[in-house]
This record gives structure tokens, C-alpha cells and sequence, in this order.
């Protein structure tokens, strides 16, 4: 049994010693709509945004894609007023799907093609946040082609980093964006006729918990995008804060104070608010796992428990092919017995059934007892879960995807077969 405080827990609930997602039981969820499975409390999606809304007033969110492509997750986060942002052709593919105004998408990310920037420009999407100087080049020759405007962003890779991110994205030699120490003149050796520079974009770094840094970040930022307008005059027209909020992933750690940030970002608009007119300019964050991952959760179905030279393994139907994060990331997502809550036991090891000893889903952890049939389940698989993972490793079927929508479950991704295999396969 764990302990200590558990903030994944704050959106669940508990009945007869069984977890309950938004007041449904964990073996009701299962009976309905089989194992390894991905549940998704829409309810959680809103209260997040809703709560990052009303503390950062005045901000545009734009949802990053990469965090769970669920059409589900991005049409509530639409309906409630948020932007995408995309880092694929695919990604915009969905936004569209949904009836996303391309006024409210950007395109983020390194390597975009040719094809992609086209797409981009003939979308006419808000900003294209360009990586580098030969993509810039790029874009220019494909939107003169095509006669079309293109907003730009450019992102830049600042000196200063934050050091708790577990994933930093600026800071060192990097393949995100300018450097901050040569933006300038690569700027000035390009003629732009098509693509409008509205503004910046820094992605410092993801899953920081620690206010101080974020701030750090949003100052740096702030004051880099009102001297970079100066120095290669254009109208700042849109500051894209990055994000990186985290969420807590053990017990050690303490949701981000989210009102705390937001009374420091306040008084840093104020502090340049004598210098720089800010009136016109689009401010905004780009947000995945804050907003969704806490939504999440994998059940997988308890297959075998074996004891290994002293050692206890839970073996489940799903592993990493299917939550790839805990290994990736090496470090366990809090996982719990969701059908033997309160029951006491050794430390045990949850493994997949995959042909790897990297298979495992949490090691050496209290979870109490577990035994054939329990369902695992592993919080925080609202972001970077069924999208991060390896899905086609050892050809099982891809697990199926439920939001709860007020309370009703409703079937997302249904459940994949044996055919899954067979996926593109062709000419044999
Ligand atoms: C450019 C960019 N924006 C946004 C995100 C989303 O980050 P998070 O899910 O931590 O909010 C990422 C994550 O890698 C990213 O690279």
C-alpha cells in the first residue's frame, strides 16, 4: 500500500475497496469493454482547463496534440475555447476533423517537409513556429509559390534552461529553434515577402513543478520577444510561452501552485507594461499533460503471479507496448491493485507480457496483493500513454479507449484483433 499523500487521487474515487472512475467501478469498465484499456474522465479534461483558464486571464491555450490525440479530449478542449497546436500533418488532419478554426492552430516542431509547411500555408493557420533558418527559407519559397501570407513564429533555443525539467528543450546545442545568440543575424540575411514574424516561441522544457523555474522561464521569454521585435522591428503580434507544466508522478511531489505562477506572471506583464505596449499581442501557452494527463488511466488484467528468487511479478495482459512512458522515462507512474485497494502485501514488480526484461510497468512497489484476474490500474496515462506508445511490438491487438463523458462511458478507439498485424501489410 502506498502512504504518503497521492494527488493522482484527487480525481478518483473508492467503493468497495475498488477504484471508481467518475463513479464507476473499475470491474464494470472491464466487463463492458474488455482489458488493456484506456479510460478518460472528460470531466478532469474541463476542470484543468477551466482551472488554467481562470488563473492565467487573458492567455490563449493552445492543446498539444502530442499528449493524447483522443477526438474526444480535443473537441471538449475545443468547445471550451482552446487552440491546437500540431507537430505533424496528422495532427492538423484531426484539428480540421474537429472544425478547429485555423486561426487557432500553430505548428510546431522540427523536420517539418515541404509537404507540411504547404499544407500549413494553404490552411491558413495562425503561425507556423519555424526551428531553424533553412526552414524559414523553406516556408518563404513555398508561401510565394503559392502567393499566400504565412504568420510566423520563430522559436528559440535560449541560453538558460530549467534545470528540474525532466525533458529540457533549450539551454545546450539543440535541434529545437534559433539560438538565442545568433537569431538575430540569420534573420537578417533571409528577405521575407511572405511570411509575416508575429512573434516568438520557447519550449524550455516539460513536466516542471517548480514555480520559480517556470517564471524564470516566462521572464526570459518575455523580455527576449519585446527585444527581438525592437531589434529586427517587427510588431510583436504573438508570444508563445511554451508550457511544461507538470503533474506529480510519485509522493514525493507537490502539484505545481498554478495561482502562485499566475500572481508571478501577473506582475511580469506589469513590470514591462511601462516599456512595451502588450495590448495587441496574442500571449499564450502551449499545454499537453497538464491538462490531460491526470484525465488518464490504464487498466490491464492481472494474467499470472510468480514468484522469482524472492522476488514477486504481477504479470498484466498489456505492458509497455501499449504505456510506454514508465520505461521511456524510467520512472513508475503510480500504479495501484484498482480491484484490492486495500489490501496488504509484499512489494511486487508489474511486468507485460512482451519477450523483454524492459517490459515492466512499475518495480519493487507496494500495491498491496494482487491475484489472477485483479485489474492494474496506472494513473497519469492521460498523456503521453496510448500516444507515445509502441503499439505494433509483438503484434497484440491495440487496446481500446473510453472517455467518461458526466458520468457515461462511451467507447472511443475500439478494441483492435488479431488483423492488427496485418496493418499496411501488403504484397505478400
Ligand atoms: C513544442 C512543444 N510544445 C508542447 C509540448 C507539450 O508538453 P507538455 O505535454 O509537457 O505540456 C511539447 C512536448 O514535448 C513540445 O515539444
Amino acid at each position: 500500500m502506498l502512504t504518503g499523500r497521492r494527488p493522482w487521487m484527487d480525481y478518483f474515487g473508492e467503493s468497495d475497496g475498488e477504484l471508481t472512475i467518475s463513479g464507476l467501478k473499475v470491474s464494470q469498465l472491464e466487463k463492458r469493454f474488455g482489458t488493456p484499456l484506456y479510460v478518460y474522465d472528460l470531466s478532469v479534461v474541463e476542470k484543468k482547463y477551466r482551472m488554467v483558464k481562470e488563473a492565467l486571464e487573458g492567455f490563449d491555450i493552445f492543446y498539444s496534440i502530442k499528449a493524447n490525440p483522443n477526438l474526444h479530449i480535443m473537441k471538449l478542449l475545443s468547445s471550451l475555447g482552446a487552440g491546437m497546436e500540431v507537430a505533424s500533418t496528422g495532427e492538423l488532419f484531426l484539428a480540421k476533423k474537429i472544425g478547429v478554426s485555423p486561426s487557432n492552430i500553430i505548428f510546431a516542431g522540427p523536420g517539418k517537409t515541404d509537404t507540411e509547411l504547404r499544407e500549413a500555408v494553404v490552411s491558413g493557420i495562425y503561425a507556423v513556429n519555424v526551428e531553424s533558418l533553412g526552414e524559414l527559407k523553406r516556408l518563404e519559397l513555398i508561401a510565394d509559390e503559392l502567393q499566400r501570407d504565412v504568420g510566423v513564429a520563430l522559436r528559440i533555443n535560449t541560453r538558460e534552461t530549467a534545470e528540474s525539467a525532466p525533458e529540457k528543450m533549450v539551454g545546450g546545442s539543440s535541434k529545437f529553434g534559433f539560438d538565442e545568440e545568433t537569431v538575430v543575424s540569420e534573420l537578417r540575411s533571409v528577405a521575407l515577402n511572405r511570411c509575416r514574424i508575429l512573434g516568438i516561441h520557447v519550449y524550455t522544457g516539460s513536466g516542471v513543478l517548480d514555480v520559480e523555474e517556470l517564471l524564470a522561464a516566462f521572464k526570459r521569454i518575455l523580455r527576449l520577444a519585446c527585444a527581438l521585435s525592437q531589434e529586427l522591428k517587427f510588431p510583436l503580434r504573438f508570444i508563445d510561452f511554451g508550457g511544461g507544466f507538470g503533474v506529480p508522478y510519485s509522493e514525493g511531489e507537490e502539484p505545481l501552485d498554478l495561482l502562485a505562477y499566475a500572481e508571478g506572471v501577473k506582475s511580469a506583464l506589469d513590470e514591462v507594461s511601462g516599456e512595451f505596449d502588450l495590448s495587441d499581442t496574442r500571449l499564450a501557452f502551449e499545454l499537453g499533460r497538464y491538462l490531460v494527463a491526470e484525465s488518464g488511466v490504464y487498466l490491464t488484467k492481472v494474467i499470472d503471479v510468480k514468484e522469482s528468487r524472492g522476488s514477486t511479478y504481477v504479470i498484466t495482459d498489456g505492458g509497455m507496448n501499449q504505456l510506454i512512458r514508465p520505461v521511456f522515462m524510467k520512472t513508475d507512474h503510480p500504479t495501484v491493485v484498482a480491484t484490492a485497494l486495500d489490501s496488504k502485501g509484499r512489494p511486487a514488480t508489474i511486468a507485460g507480457p512482451l519477450c523483454t526484461p524492459i517490459d515492466v510497468i512499475a518495480s519493487e512497489v507496494e500495491i498491496g496483493t494482487a491475484d489472477v484476474g485483479d485489474l492494474i490500474a496506472v494513473f497519469n496515462a492521460g498523456a503521453y500513454g496510448y500516444s507515445m506508445s509502441m503499439l505494433y511490438f509483438l503484434s497484440h491487438p491495440l487496446p481500446a479507449e473510453v472517455v467518461i463523458d458526466k458520468g457515461t462511458p462511451i467507447l472511443a478507439r475500439r478494441r483492435g484483433g488479431v488483423e492488427d498485424a496485418l496493418i499496411h501489410q501488403v504484397n505478400y
